[in-house]
């Protein structure tokens, strides 16, 4: 079924036609949807107090002791501030995405389908409310905006899901078209940069695989090594006002939830470099740091206890 009326009403009618539609995975409605629908670059240069562009990259799954002696993430803590005491919220992985964006898991406590009430806030409302520009990069999502899970079309392996898009349980933003057009893939996150049309606040996602969630800490090592060197030293990218955070969405569930979480980019001061923070952290303080930055105000959820990282 490609968009069809019956399930257009059917949605409508139980209230949750945000969520449907943009879900279908056949091969000709993907390629249909991703010639029409919407997405947009907004860009904007709102200055903050320490950064005027945040950047957050999610792996997948890994405690911190065995993330930090991985070759490849040492080697970009060695070029940033490792913070050694930074602990994810919960288990599993859907409530940590949606509480960094939100300041709280709104009682989420699975990977089902949820939807959260569209009187919720999310950081986007207070960003908007800023001006300060912001998108979503989901690796392999097929078109801005899609709703649903994309596995590869060749192997069927998971590839992009719908868990691990922050944004994606809120109703406040998929009954919203704009704020679903700035949900996009690589493709267009390779576009905007090359456009020089990044925005000041975005939130990265790799693919099943390469988050290390169907693959290993040493896929995801490779990945975000390889990933991050050529956008570093990329102005488009990185400049002395980008502030990158690198983490995992949770430990393993046998650990503390204690998670590798390190600050890279130009507004880690240079004396800073190579160094450990031992504050306390967790995923909230993504939150009360872009808020405090740009001074945002609050959500008024966990957000506001929490410490900023500057
Ligand atoms: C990425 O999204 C764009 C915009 O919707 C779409 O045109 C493109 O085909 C997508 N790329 C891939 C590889 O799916
Ligand atoms: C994930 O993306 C990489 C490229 O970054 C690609 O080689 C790999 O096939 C993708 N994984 C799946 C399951 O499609
Ligand atoms: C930044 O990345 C874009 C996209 O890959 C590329 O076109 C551009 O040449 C890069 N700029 C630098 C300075 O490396
Ligand atoms: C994960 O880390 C915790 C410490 O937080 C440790 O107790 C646990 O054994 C680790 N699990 C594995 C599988 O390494």
């Amino acid at each position: 079924m490609i968009f069809s009326r019956t399930t257009a009403l059917f949605a409508l009618a139980s209230g949750v036609y945000a969520q449907s539609q943009y879900t279908s995975t056949g091969t000709a409605a993907v390629a249909k949807a991703a010639a029409t629908a919407l997405t947009l670059s907004p860009t904007s240069s709102v200055a903050g107090l320490t950064f005027d562009r945040f950047v957050q990259i999610w792996l997948e799954n890994e405690n911190y002791s065995a993330a930090i002696k991985n070759t490849n993430l040492a080697y970009l803590a060695s070029l940033g501030i490792t913070l050694t005491n930074y602990f994810a919220i919960t288990h599993p992985s859907q409530p940590n995405y949606v509480a960094a964006v939100g300041g709280s898991t709104f009682g989420i406590a699975d990977d089902n389908t949820h939807y959260i009430s569209s009187s919720t806030k999310t950081i986007v409302d207070l960003l908007e409310d800023a001006g300060v520009s912001w998108s979503l990069y989901q690796e392999d999502m097929p078109y801005s905006g899609f709703e649903a899970n994309y596995v590869n079309q060749k192997t069927g392996a998971n590839d992009y899901m719908r868990k691990h898009n922050p944004l994606m349980s809120y109703n406040s933003v998929t009954s919203n078209t704009d704020r679903l057009a700035k949900s996009k893939n690589f493709t267009m996150f390779y576009e905007d940069l090359d456009n020089n049309k990044l925005p000041q606040w975005m939130f990265i996602t790799p693919n099943m695989t390469n988050d290390g969630h169907d693959s290993s800490l040493a896929t995801a090592g490779t990945w975000s090594r390889n990933f991050l060197t050529p956008l570093l030293s990329n102005e488009s990218f990185n400049t002395d006002r980008t502030l990158i955070i690198l983490t995992f969405d949770e430990g393993l569930t046998t650990g503390t939830n204690q998670v590798y979480a390190v600050l890279l980019g130009g507004a880690v001061s240079s004396a800073k470099v190579g160094t450990t923070d031992g504050t306390a952290y967790n995923h909230y303080s993504l939150l009360k740091t872009v808020e405090t930055n740009w001074n945002l105000g609050s959500l008024g959820e966990n957000d506001v206890d929490a410490t900023a990282f500057f």
